[in-house]
């Protein structure tokens, strides 16, 4: 069967934990999965997680990481802009940047391609196919809202990492685990990473107060 994966883009900005629980969530899910991380997420991999992802070795790498089986990863270095996600006529479902720099929301806006992870997500939406970006940076400058406009005008869902509390969340895990979740229901892939908002638990809540 056709293989149909989505592809992940990691790059440098703080938030590499969401990373990697979108990865494991869509691991767990048993999707199909093609991985490009930039230059310099792989410092921001070393300063938040003291791991590197080296190009040769990241089957070793990616998969102490993430603690998973990575044997349906595919792995691009961001630097092969010759590598399959660089065309239209390369099928994924879609492309996830886990965490997005400002950086990165200006050269895909702008489209200039930079590395092999810019210009698949130009592929990802001159092929109307689904985007989602999950930009950690606070606060914003105005180019980068005007960036953010124009990809979201473009068809791009733009995802500020930006976990909610409302969850019950006790822990960092938890919190990571909710945003990772809400980016895989954009997906529509399955996953059980966080309770839902059912509408009921707050009006128990309000009720139980009033009383
Ligand atoms: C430790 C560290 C944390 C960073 N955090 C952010 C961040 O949260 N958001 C952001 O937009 N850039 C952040 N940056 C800056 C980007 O890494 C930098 O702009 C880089 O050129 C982005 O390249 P890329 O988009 O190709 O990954 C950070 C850099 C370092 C070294």
């Amino acid at each position: 069967m056709d293989r149909k994966p989505w592809l992940v883009g990691v790059t440098g900005a703080s938030g590499t934990p969401y990373a990697a629980a979108v990865l494991r969530g869509l691991i767990d899910a048993g999707e199909d999965v093609d991985l490009v991380i930039s230059q310099a997420a792989r410092l921001t991999l070393i300063d938040e997680t003291g791991r590197g992802v080296r190009d040769k070795h990241w089957q070793q790498d990616v998969g102490s990481w993430v603690s998973r089986d990575v044997s349906r990863v595919r792995y691009w270095s961001a630097g092969d802009i010759a590598a399959g996600p660089a065309s239209g006529s390369y099928r994924t479902k879609g492309m996830i940047i886990v965490p997005a720099t400002t950086a990165s929301v200006a050269g895909i806006a702008a489209g200039t391609s930079k590395d092999l992870l810019q210009r698949a997500a130009d592929v990802t939406l001159k092929e109307r196919r689904r985007l989602v970006i999950v930009l950690r940076e606070t606060p914003l400058r105005l180019s980068t809202l005007d960036n953010l406009r124009t990809l979201a005008l473009e068809g791009a869902i733009i995802m500020p990492a930006s976990p909610a509390f409302y969850a019950g969340a006790t822990d960092i895990d938890q919190l990571v685990d909710f945003m990772a979740g809400r980016v895989l229901d954009l997906c529509d892939v399955e996953h059980d990473l966080y309770r839902r908002w059912t509408g009921t638990l707050g009006a128990a809540r309000m009720v139980a107060h009033a009383e």
